[in-house]
Protein backbone atom coordinates (compact mmCIF):
# COMPACT_ATOMS: atom_id res chain seq x y z
CA UNK A 1 0.00 0.00 0.00
CA UNK A 2 1.28 3.28 -1.13
CA UNK A 3 0.47 5.89 1.19
CA UNK A 4 1.55 8.89 -0.46
CA UNK A 5 -1.09 8.61 -3.19
CA UNK A 6 -3.54 9.05 0.31
CA UNK A 7 -3.92 12.87 1.66
CA UNK A 8 -2.59 13.27 5.19
CA UNK A 9 -2.12 16.64 6.19
CA UNK A 10 -2.18 19.11 9.56
CA UNK A 11 -4.26 21.89 9.99
CA UNK A 12 -3.20 23.66 12.68
CA UNK A 13 -2.52 21.18 15.25
CA UNK A 14 -5.15 18.71 14.42
CA UNK A 15 -4.08 15.74 11.95
CA UNK A 16 -6.24 15.00 8.90
CA UNK A 17 -6.79 12.01 7.33
CA UNK A 18 -8.51 10.62 4.16
CA UNK A 19 -11.33 8.61 4.45
CA UNK A 20 -9.23 5.64 1.68
CA UNK A 21 -6.61 5.64 5.02
CA UNK A 22 -9.78 5.13 7.26
CA UNK A 23 -11.14 2.33 5.28
CA UNK A 24 -7.74 0.98 4.61
CA UNK A 25 -7.18 0.21 7.79
CA UNK A 26 -11.04 -0.65 8.55
CA UNK A 27 -10.19 -3.57 6.16
CA UNK A 28 -6.53 -4.82 6.59
CA UNK A 29 -7.13 -4.35 10.76
CA UNK A 30 -3.73 -4.10 11.29
CA UNK A 31 -0.96 -1.31 10.51
CA UNK A 32 0.88 1.44 11.32
CA UNK A 33 1.40 5.14 9.60
CA UNK A 34 4.02 7.67 10.52
CA UNK A 35 3.00 11.16 9.78
CA UNK A 36 4.84 13.99 10.15
CA UNK A 37 4.27 14.51 13.58
CA UNK A 38 1.87 12.22 14.97
CA UNK A 39 0.47 8.36 13.89
CA UNK A 40 -2.00 6.08 13.35
CA UNK A 41 -2.34 2.81 14.39
CA UNK A 42 -4.82 0.27 13.96
CA UNK A 43 -5.29 -3.32 15.81
CA UNK A 44 -7.89 -6.10 14.49
CA UNK A 45 -9.93 -5.21 17.99
CA UNK A 46 -10.27 -1.46 18.05
CA UNK A 47 -10.00 -0.79 14.40
CA UNK A 48 -8.42 2.35 14.43
CA UNK A 49 -6.45 4.68 16.74
CA UNK A 50 -5.16 8.26 15.74
CA UNK A 51 -2.82 10.06 18.32
CA UNK A 52 -1.03 13.00 18.02
CA UNK A 53 1.98 13.31 20.68
CA UNK A 54 -0.43 14.52 23.59
CA UNK A 55 -1.99 17.19 21.40
CA UNK A 56 -5.04 15.82 20.48
CA UNK A 57 -7.39 13.24 22.17
CA UNK A 58 -6.70 9.27 20.81
CA UNK A 59 -9.72 8.60 18.80
CA UNK A 60 -11.36 5.45 18.48
CA UNK A 61 -13.74 3.48 16.08
CA UNK A 62 -14.67 0.08 16.94
CA UNK A 63 -13.97 -2.53 13.85
CA UNK A 64 -17.20 -3.33 12.34
CA UNK A 65 -19.52 -0.90 13.94
CA UNK A 66 -22.03 0.29 12.09
CA UNK A 67 -23.93 3.50 12.40
CA UNK A 68 -27.76 3.76 12.16
CA UNK A 69 -28.85 7.35 11.53
CA UNK A 70 -32.75 8.10 12.83
CA UNK A 71 -35.38 10.43 13.87
CA UNK A 72 -34.91 11.29 17.60
CA UNK A 73 -37.62 9.41 20.32
CA UNK A 74 -38.16 10.60 23.36
CA UNK A 75 -36.28 7.96 25.13
CA UNK A 76 -32.94 9.19 23.83
CA UNK A 77 -32.79 11.92 26.14
CA UNK A 78 -31.01 10.32 28.59
CA UNK A 79 -28.28 9.79 26.45
CA UNK A 80 -28.02 12.87 24.23
CA UNK A 81 -27.61 14.83 27.81
CA UNK A 82 -24.98 12.38 28.85
CA UNK A 83 -23.28 13.59 25.14
CA UNK A 84 -24.12 17.03 25.50
CA UNK A 85 -22.49 16.93 29.54
CA UNK A 86 -19.68 15.68 28.30
CA UNK A 87 -19.27 17.94 25.43
CA UNK A 88 -19.41 21.14 27.24
CA UNK A 89 -16.90 19.68 30.35
CA UNK A 90 -14.72 19.94 27.39
CA UNK A 91 -14.70 23.29 28.19
CA UNK A 92 -14.00 24.28 24.50
CA UNK A 93 -16.72 23.55 21.88
CA UNK A 94 -19.72 25.63 23.64
CA UNK A 95 -21.33 28.64 25.08
CA UNK A 96 -21.86 27.49 28.96
CA UNK A 97 -19.32 26.66 31.24
CA UNK A 98 -20.52 22.91 33.44
CA UNK A 99 -21.65 25.24 36.13
CA UNK A 100 -24.20 26.84 33.72
CA UNK A 101 -25.16 23.46 32.58
CA UNK A 102 -27.83 21.78 34.53
CA UNK A 103 -31.24 20.30 32.61
CA UNK A 104 -32.57 17.22 34.00
CA UNK A 105 -33.63 14.10 31.57
CA UNK A 106 -37.76 15.69 31.75
CA UNK A 107 -36.75 18.91 30.34
CA UNK A 108 -34.47 16.94 28.05
CA UNK A 109 -37.68 15.29 27.16
CA UNK A 110 -40.18 18.23 26.95
CA UNK A 111 -37.33 19.99 24.58
CA UNK A 112 -37.21 16.80 22.38
CA UNK A 113 -41.30 16.41 22.54
CA UNK A 114 -41.40 20.38 21.09
CA UNK A 115 -39.04 19.70 18.27
CA UNK A 116 -40.94 16.57 17.23
CA UNK A 117 -44.15 18.48 17.42
CA UNK A 118 -43.11 20.60 15.01
CA UNK A 119 -42.93 20.98 11.37
CA UNK A 120 -39.89 22.82 11.08
CA UNK A 121 -38.16 21.44 13.15
CA UNK A 122 -36.12 18.31 13.39
CA UNK A 123 -33.65 16.37 14.95
CA UNK A 124 -31.42 12.63 14.31
CA UNK A 125 -29.23 10.66 16.37
CA UNK A 126 -26.14 8.21 15.30
CA UNK A 127 -26.78 5.13 16.85
CA UNK A 128 -24.10 2.28 17.13
CA UNK A 129 -24.34 -0.65 18.72
CA UNK A 130 -27.78 0.32 20.52
CA UNK A 131 -26.48 3.48 22.05
CA UNK A 132 -26.71 7.47 21.01
CA UNK A 133 -23.00 8.45 20.07
CA UNK A 134 -24.07 11.22 18.09
CA UNK A 135 -27.45 14.21 17.41
CA UNK A 136 -27.82 16.96 15.64
CA UNK A 137 -31.29 19.26 15.71
CA UNK A 138 -32.41 22.07 13.51
CA UNK A 139 -34.56 24.63 15.20
CA UNK A 140 -36.23 27.04 13.74
CA UNK A 141 -37.14 30.66 14.35
CA UNK A 142 -40.56 31.48 15.80
CA UNK A 143 -41.06 34.65 14.48
CA UNK A 144 -43.18 35.07 10.80
CA UNK A 145 -40.99 37.42 9.08
CA UNK A 146 -37.73 34.74 10.37
CA UNK A 147 -39.78 31.52 10.13
CA UNK A 148 -38.03 30.49 7.44
CA UNK A 149 -35.28 29.88 8.59
CA UNK A 150 -32.99 28.28 11.59
CA UNK A 151 -30.43 26.81 13.37
CA UNK A 152 -28.16 24.02 13.47
CA UNK A 153 -26.26 22.16 16.67
CA UNK A 154 -24.88 18.84 16.56
CA UNK A 155 -22.38 16.51 18.27
CA UNK A 156 -20.45 13.52 18.51
CA UNK A 157 -19.36 11.63 21.29
CA UNK A 158 -15.09 12.50 21.69
CA UNK A 159 -14.55 8.45 20.81
CA UNK A 160 -16.63 8.64 17.45
CA UNK A 161 -15.58 11.93 16.10
CA UNK A 162 -13.65 12.15 12.92
CA UNK A 163 -14.87 8.95 11.20
CA UNK A 164 -17.44 10.73 9.39
CA UNK A 165 -20.64 10.72 11.36
CA UNK A 166 -20.88 14.22 11.62
CA UNK A 167 -20.87 14.91 8.15
CA UNK A 168 -23.62 11.78 7.55
CA UNK A 169 -25.80 13.81 10.22
CA UNK A 170 -25.40 17.18 8.55
CA UNK A 171 -26.01 15.62 4.93
CA UNK A 172 -29.26 14.18 6.49
CA UNK A 173 -30.80 17.41 8.29
CA UNK A 174 -29.51 19.26 4.84
CA UNK A 175 -31.86 16.54 2.96
CA UNK A 176 -34.15 16.97 4.80
CA UNK A 177 -34.24 21.20 4.90
CA UNK A 178 -33.66 20.74 1.17
CA UNK A 179 -36.93 19.14 0.69
CA UNK A 180 -39.24 21.23 3.53
CA UNK A 181 -41.38 23.92 2.06
CA UNK A 182 -41.08 25.86 4.77
CA UNK A 183 -37.01 25.96 5.04
CA UNK A 184 -34.88 28.66 2.77
CA UNK A 185 -31.95 29.35 4.96
CA UNK A 186 -29.87 26.93 7.41
CA UNK A 187 -27.45 29.12 10.23
CA UNK A 188 -25.18 28.34 12.71
CA UNK A 189 -23.07 29.88 14.76
CA UNK A 190 -19.01 28.29 16.00
CA UNK A 191 -16.30 29.34 17.48
CA UNK A 192 -13.33 30.79 15.56
CA UNK A 193 -10.98 28.19 17.04
CA UNK A 194 -13.23 25.28 15.99
CA UNK A 195 -11.55 24.50 12.98
CA UNK A 196 -12.86 20.98 12.90
CA UNK A 197 -16.43 22.55 12.63
CA UNK A 198 -15.20 24.69 10.39
CA UNK A 199 -14.12 22.48 7.82
CA UNK A 200 -17.27 20.21 8.10
CA UNK A 201 -19.61 23.24 7.35
CA UNK A 202 -17.44 24.75 4.67
CA UNK A 203 -17.26 21.08 2.58
CA UNK A 204 -21.30 21.11 2.97
CA UNK A 205 -21.24 24.32 1.40
CA UNK A 206 -22.19 26.74 4.31
CA UNK A 207 -20.67 30.15 3.61
CA UNK A 208 -19.39 32.99 6.40
CA UNK A 209 -21.85 35.51 6.65
CA UNK A 210 -19.96 37.49 9.71
CA UNK A 211 -18.76 37.33 12.95
CA UNK A 212 -19.12 38.77 16.08
CA UNK A 213 -15.39 39.34 17.40
CA UNK A 214 -14.25 38.46 20.38
CA UNK A 215 -17.95 37.59 21.57
CA UNK A 216 -16.34 34.83 24.21
CA UNK A 217 -13.73 35.37 26.52
CA UNK A 218 -12.41 32.14 27.92
CA UNK A 219 -9.40 34.53 30.11
CA UNK A 220 -7.61 37.59 30.22
CA UNK A 221 -6.49 38.17 26.55
CA UNK A 222 -7.93 35.04 25.51
CA UNK A 223 -11.07 35.44 23.37
CA UNK A 224 -12.57 33.40 20.24
CA UNK A 225 -14.86 34.93 17.64
CA UNK A 226 -18.28 33.42 17.29
CA UNK A 227 -18.18 32.48 13.35
CA UNK A 228 -21.75 32.79 11.71
CA UNK A 229 -22.29 30.49 8.29
CA UNK A 230 -25.49 29.91 6.16
CA UNK A 231 -26.41 27.79 3.63
CA UNK A 232 -29.46 28.20 1.48
CA UNK A 233 -31.38 25.35 0.53
C1 LIG B 1 -17.55 19.02 14.88
C2 LIG B 1 -18.11 17.61 14.80
C3 LIG B 1 -19.64 17.65 14.89
C4 LIG B 1 -17.69 16.98 13.46
O1 LIG B 1 -18.17 15.67 13.40
P1 LIG B 1 -17.16 14.46 13.11
O2 LIG B 1 -17.93 13.21 13.06
O3 LIG B 1 -16.05 14.54 14.10
O4 LIG B 1 -16.60 14.87 11.67
P2 LIG B 1 -16.52 13.95 10.37
O5 LIG B 1 -15.73 12.74 10.66
O6 LIG B 1 -17.90 13.74 9.85
O7 LIG B 1 -15.69 14.85 9.38
C5 LIG B 1 -16.35 15.80 8.59
C6 LIG B 1 -15.36 16.79 8.03
O8 LIG B 1 -14.74 17.52 9.09
C7 LIG B 1 -13.40 17.77 8.74
N1 LIG B 1 -12.54 17.15 9.75
C8 LIG B 1 -12.71 15.95 10.37
N2 LIG B 1 -11.73 15.76 11.26
C9 LIG B 1 -10.94 16.85 11.21
C10 LIG B 1 -9.80 17.27 11.89
N3 LIG B 1 -9.24 16.49 12.83
N4 LIG B 1 -9.27 18.48 11.58
C11 LIG B 1 -9.83 19.28 10.65
N5 LIG B 1 -10.93 18.93 9.98
C12 LIG B 1 -11.47 17.74 10.24
C13 LIG B 1 -13.17 17.23 7.36
O9 LIG B 1 -13.48 18.28 6.45
C14 LIG B 1 -14.22 16.16 7.26
O10 LIG B 1 -14.66 15.94 5.97
P3 LIG B 1 -13.91 14.82 5.05
O11 LIG B 1 -13.83 13.58 5.87
O12 LIG B 1 -14.82 14.69 3.87
O13 LIG B 1 -12.57 15.40 4.73
C15 LIG B 1 -17.58 16.70 15.98
O14 LIG B 1 -16.18 16.60 15.88
C16 LIG B 1 -17.97 17.18 17.37
O15 LIG B 1 -18.99 16.78 17.90
N6 LIG B 1 -17.12 18.05 17.98
C17 LIG B 1 -17.39 18.55 19.32
C18 LIG B 1 -18.67 19.36 19.39
C19 LIG B 1 -18.68 20.44 18.34
O16 LIG B 1 -17.68 21.08 18.05
N7 LIG B 1 -19.88 20.66 17.75
C20 LIG B 1 -20.07 21.69 16.75
C21 LIG B 1 -20.19 23.00 17.40
S1 LIG B 1 -20.42 24.31 16.22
Amino acid sequence: MDFSTFHVSHVKDLLVISTPIVNYFLEKGTGHLDAKKGFVEACGEFGIAINMNDEVEPLTVKKNEKAVLRTVHLDDAEEILDIQREVIEESVYFIRVPEEFDKTIEQEQEWIEKILGNERDNMFVAEIGGTVVGWIVFRSQERRRMSHTGSIALQIKKNYRGSGLGKQLLQEMLAWAEQNPLIEKVCLGTFSTNHRAIALYESMGFVEEGRKVKEFKFSDNEYVDDVLMYKLV
